[in-house]
């Protein structure tokens, strides 16, 4: 039986090329979605995979509780988890409100507590599993204007090392992928004078594609993945080397 893959996000950017690349991989693949049920389907139909579709507001716990008691329902366990699904409220930080804070840390950082607690204990138990967090570069080098975001993609790869290390001995990997600049709304929402410079910026001189992304995703839910755990794989261009 197919191994069932869940993506946060799946219907955005990042999260499309994921799902595609699961499923050609051969998962089953499910992806949540926030937007009006009727944009998620029209989404699912124009894509060349099947995917399973389920409302979730990753930021809400007791949404991911819905979300696991859907699943369930569906007779689906979830064997692999990519924590996708994330947003910007950019602004440099004397003009940052609390709320532009919260949205961030909550959809960005509280989402992968939300998320993983429903999955893990089902993955120890069954032997297997994967979790692979999205992270950015922004989170290992820090971004003016993204106090917010930076703080929660940091606290990503925390989360991934803490519990890459309570899941080790269970057939459990948690691994971070840290992407640049890649080509999505959510890049394209820069304004184009800015967007340019940071462009400039980036060795390879180019954003990067979410298909890149997606690859590095799904060598981590692979069997060939199997020794790795706790890491922080990037891929941005050359834009930062640690
Ligand atoms: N380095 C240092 N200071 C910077 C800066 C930078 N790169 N960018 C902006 N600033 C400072 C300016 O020097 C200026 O400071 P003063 O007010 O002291 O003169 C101030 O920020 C200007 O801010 P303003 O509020 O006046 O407004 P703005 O229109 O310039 O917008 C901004 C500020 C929203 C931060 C804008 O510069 C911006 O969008 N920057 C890009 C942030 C960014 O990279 N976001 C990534 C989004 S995509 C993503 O996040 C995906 C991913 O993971 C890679
Ligand atoms: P995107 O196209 O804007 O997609 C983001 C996805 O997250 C959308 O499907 C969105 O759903 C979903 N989402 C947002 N808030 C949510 C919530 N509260 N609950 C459930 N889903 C929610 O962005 P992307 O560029 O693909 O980004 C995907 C991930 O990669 C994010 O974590 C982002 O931070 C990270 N990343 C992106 C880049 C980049 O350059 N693009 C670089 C590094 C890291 P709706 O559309 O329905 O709101």
């Amino acid at each position: 039986m197919s191994k069932v893959a869940l993506v946060t996000g799946g219907t955005g950017g990042i999260g499309s090329a994921v799902c595609k690349r699961l499923a050609a991989a051969g998962f089953k693949v499910i992806s949540t979605y926030f937007e009006p049920e009727e944009q998620a389907k029209a989404w699912a139909e124009k894509q060349d995979f099947a995917v399973g579709l389920y409302h979730c507001n990753v930021s809400d716990y007791d949404s991911c509780v819905k979300l696991k008691q859907a699943i369930e329902a569906d007779g689906l366990n979830v064997d692999v988890i990519v924590n996708n699904a994330g947003i910007t409220r950019d602004a440099k930080f004397s003009k940052m409100t609390y709320d532009m804070w919260r949205a961030v840390l909550s959809t960005n950082l509280d989402s992968l507590f939300n998320i993983s607690h429903q999955f893990v204990d089902g993955m120890t138990e069954r032997g297997w599993g994967r979790i692979i967090n999205i992270s950015s570069v922004n989170g290992q080098k820090g971004q003016a204007g993204q106090t917010n975001y930076s703080a929660a993609k940091a606290g990503v790869h925390g989360f991934t090392m803490a519990l890459a290390q309570e899941v080790v001995r269970k057939g459990v990997t948690v691994n971070t992928i840290s992407p640049g600049y890649i080509g999505t709304e959510m890049v394209m929402a820069i304004r184009e004078d800015v967007r340019e410079k940071i462009v400039a910026q980036i060795p390879m001189q180019r954003l990067g594609k979410p298909e890149e992304i997606a690859a590095v995703a799904n060598f981590l839910a692979s069997d060939d993945a199997a020794f790795i755990t706790g890491a922080d794989f990037s891929a941005n261009g050359g834009q930062y080397m640690h």
